[in-house]
């Protein structure tokens, strides 16, 4: 592949891989939507990029969710893989390909990576205590003993941390354990592990966690406190019966299901090129021509971080050029949570969301929310109706219409022929610039405002000059200078909304037979042919939306905690 891609940015861009075990949520969303604008934003400008994801398909919870519906593992993640991805289609996610992490592509290179970190020197192996079931012939995963809390005595706590008190423990800490499967008391057994010693890497991951735009600054000085506390050593193998990869020169040893989720990333690239044509290496050589990009939560930063890197560098994988991480997803104001019925699946949304714009709806809510900062977002209801219909309806759809109309009934079914006004052009080119900039940094939040801003000046500039009574006076020239500006407006905020809400934009080209790129938010459609005119947008009220938030509404009343 050459070097010189005649200017054009090679990006190769993840979403944090959902795991097989559970269906498509909001949260996700969340962060599939914020990746897919970065996304289609590189698109339409014409750099190259490849969107990756896949299924996180391995680990104990899977295996035991097969074996509760009597089916294989296998089946339980062939039915995810599908479900996952008619969800994330359901949203226009726009993966260029979504695999799984149970291929042979990814045994392949957890093995080389295993490999790699053993010649590295940073392997080791220890025999340490755990829980086992002599019931269930198992050991014991944390979340696999219950007890009571050492701290305040809650009862029917998970082995490794009280959900009254918050307090995180060991699981040997746990007063009466219990296998969580069959209740049984557990027995402690000595068991061999594999560790990857990261404190061995410490120099590689300081001078990585600086280099520019790998971490946001607040999110740096949070992994840099980790590497001053010391790294800890890190367990990369399960015990049997596991579903995952099994460990070469391992007797009944598995990886661990975070050893091998993010190489998910490289194999899925894999299968890509297998399919497509293209070279894995040229994607992930350290040193090569893409600049990788990982969207992630909050949550799983200490992966990506710290265990990720090391992984990649051991086996001459490009690092991450940078780490996206986005905070949690509130509904309501109120954590997400199944019993307060505020725990809402993707397709739950679509369903109970009574309006065909439901998800680019929702795509628009968010990306009017996202900046890069990694704070909690909420989900609210009278915000996501106020949004909508201010931005989108009443104002752009509303620019749209009105100008649009009026090239059917004035100027023949044609944009006018004439020159649109100097001063909307160069505040349009003024915001190009700033539009671009947010888009790649992630502050989607001022994309939508500028945007904002920009219709409510083509709104009033219509208002202000009253093209119907130019027509009235048989000063067809003057409303023709009007409604050219406010189409060729509404053009640019088409392409500026492209990444956003994809749909709203293909309805716009649609009537006026146009394929937009970046660039196209320049041109003038001077003279251009309009098929049939149709509403951008319709707009969304409580009806909508009712079904959906009435769970939410019911606990808040009975003031569930
Ligand atoms: O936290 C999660 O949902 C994980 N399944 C994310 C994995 S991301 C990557 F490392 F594979
Ligand atoms: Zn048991």
């Amino acid at each position: 592949m050459p070097e010189n891609n005649n200017g054009r940015r090679r990006l190769l861009v993840t979403t944090a891989l959902p795991y097989a075990n559970g269906d498509i949520h909001l949260g996700h969303m969340l962060e599939a939507v914020m990746t897919d604008i970065f996304v289609r934003y590189h698109r339409l400008r014409g750099n190259d990029v490849l969107y990756v994801c896949a299924d996180d398909t391995h680990g104990t919870p899977v295996e035991l969710s097969a074996l509760r519906q009597g089916i294989t593992p296998e089946e339980l993640v062939a039915k995810a893989l599908e479900n996952h991805v008619r969800d994330y289609a359901g949203y226009n996610i726009s993966f260029d390909v979504f695999y799984t992490t149970n291929s042979e592509e990814n045994r392949h290179y957890a093995e080389l990576i295993y490999e790699n970190l053993r010649k590295d020197g940073l392997v080791v192996e220890k025999e340490i205590d755990q829980y086992y079931c002599d019931h269930d012939k198992r050991f014991l995963p944390d979340r696999f003993i219950v007890g009571t809390c050492p701290r305040c005595k809650a009862a029917k706590q998970y082995g490794d941390v009280c959900e009254v008190c918050g307090t995180t423990y060991e699981p040997t800490d746990i007063i009466d354990p219990a296998c969580g499967m069959c209740g049984n008391p557990p027995q402690m057994r000595s068991s061999e592990h594999v560790y990857v010693q990261l404190s061995k890497r410490e120099d590689f991951l300081r001078e990585f966690i600086n280099r520019p735009g790998v971490l946001q600054s607040d999110m740096r000085n949070f992994v840099k406190t980790w590497i001053d506390e010391g790294l800890r050593e890190w367990c990369i193998s399960r015990d049997g019966p596991y579903f995952g990869f099994k460990i070469p020169g391992k007797e009944n040893k598995y990886f661990y299901v975070w050893m091998d989720a993010p190489i998910g990333y490289i194999s899925s690239t894999d299968y890509y090129c297998k399919n497509n044509g293209g070279d894995v290496m040229d994607y992930w050589k350290k040193g090569g021509p893409y600049e990788i990009v990982h969207f992630i939560g909050k949550d799983i930063v200490y992966f990506h971080a710290l265990f990720w890197p090391v992984m990649l560098d051991s086996s001459g994988f490009a690092s991450p050029a940078s780490l996206r991480i986005h905070g949690f997803l509130n509904i309501q104001g109120e954590k997400m949570s199944k019993s307060r019925g505020t725990f809402i699946l993707a397709r739950e949304y679509a369903e109970k969301v009574n309006h065909p714009q439901a998800a680019e709806f929702l795509r628009f809510y968010y990306g009017s929310k996202l900046s890069p900062v990694s704070a909690d977002l909420d989900l609210n209801k009278d915000e996501l109706i106020t949004r909508v219909n201010t931005t989108l309806a009443n104002n752009i759809g509303n620019l749209h219409h009105r100008a649009m109309v009026f090239c059917e009934r004035y100027f023949d079914g044609q944009v006018p022929e004439a020159k649109w006004d100097e001063g909307i052009a160069a505040q349009v080119e003024a915001a190009a610039a700033e539009i671009a900039g947010w888009y790649d940094s992630g502050n989607n939040k001022l994309v939508v405002e500028k945007i904002q801003a920009l219709g409510s000046v083509g709104n009033k500039y219509f208002q202000d000059c009253k093209p119907w009574e130019s027509i009235k006076n048989g000063d067809n020239g003057a409303a023709a200078k009007v409604i050219v500006t406010c189409v060729n407006l509404i053009k640019a905020l088409a392409v500026f909304l492209k990444p956003i809400t994809p749909e709203i934009s293909a309805s716009f080209e649609k009537q006026l037979s146009l394929q937009l790129k970046w660039d196209d938010y320049r041109f003038s459609l001077s003279g251009h042919k309009i098929s049939a005119v149709e509403k951008l947008v319709v707009p969304i009220d409580e009806s909508h939306l009712e079904a959906l938030f009435a769970p939410a509404a019911a606990s808040q009343e009975a003031g569930a905690p």
